[in-house]
């Protein structure tokens, strides 16, 4: 046996796209798991994403749990999250695990909680008394400052600012370099565009972006 492979348990990658290629790597870095394959679309079975195996798709989660109960959900979410969740809830009827999945690059205080399902990616930062919800990406470089409350299913993305004591809502995008301000309330399924700036409450859900902050969608 490969001595790199003793004691690792097995997990499965759920999306095989872009994101997936990060997640790979924060796997590898960690080195508590061996990756036993990528779940795909059904026409990408066989082939391989860095060099892992596509061993089935969505419809195959039950069947693969029975010999690999550990799953990362690796599908990306910029506008919609319905897709992470859609896959979390076949893992869990599945009777499959979500670990969380922490960067040894990534700082997460002793003091903050994540739920399931959760990845702290590369030099991410997880502050004191921070709580992080089900299933969200904390991407690389983001920064989730003291007592921060990010929802399920977020993705708060690479370089993202949110400051302390901000409670962002469930299924919510926060752009690449968007910063959000002090002690401010995001509602739930709000996309806030790359590069954006938010400095007051935003209580309606929608889409997002610039500085000053305005709604698109
Ligand atoms: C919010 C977002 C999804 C909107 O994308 P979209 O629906 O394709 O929007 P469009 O690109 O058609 O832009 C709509 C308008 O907003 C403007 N706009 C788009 N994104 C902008 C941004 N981040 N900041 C300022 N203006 C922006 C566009 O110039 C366009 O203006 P116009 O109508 O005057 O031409 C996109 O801006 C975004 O932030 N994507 C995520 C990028 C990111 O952070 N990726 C990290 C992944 S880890």
């Amino acid at each position: 046996m490969n001595r790199n492979n003793i004691n690792k348990q097995d997990i499965l990658l759920i999306g095989g796209g872009g994101h997936c290629l990060s997640c790979i790597d924060v796997v590898e870095q960690g080195g508590q798991y061996r990756i036993a394959g990528i779940v795909d679309l059904p026409e990408k079975l066989g082939s391989r994403v860095l060099g892992y195996p596509v061993v089935g798709n969505d419809d195959d989660i039950a069947r693969l749990a029975k010999d690999c109960p550990n799953f990362l959900i690796s599908l990306g979410q910029i506008r919609s999250a319905a897709g992470r969740q859609r896959i979390y809830e076949r893992v869990k009827q599945a009777g499959g695990n979500l670990p969380v999945v922490v960067s040894p690059h990534a700082y997460v205080s002793s003091r903050a909680q994540l739920a399931e399902g959760s990845i702290v990616m590369h030099q991410a930062l997880v502050n004191s008394g921070a709580r992080i919800g089900l299933c969200c990406i904390i991407n690389s470089k983001a920064l989730v400052e003291h007592e921060a409350r990010i929802g399920a299913f977020c993705h708060i993305s690479t370089a993202a600012c949110i400051n302390g004591q901000v409670s962002i809502g469930e299924h919510c995008f926060v752009g690449s370099n968007t910063v959000v301000g002090n002690n401010l309330d995001i509602t739930d399924h709000c996309v806030l565009a790359a590069g954006s700036q938010v400095l007051k409450n935003i209580s309606l859900p929608g889409v997002y972006l610039g500085q000053p902050l305005r709604k698109i969608e």
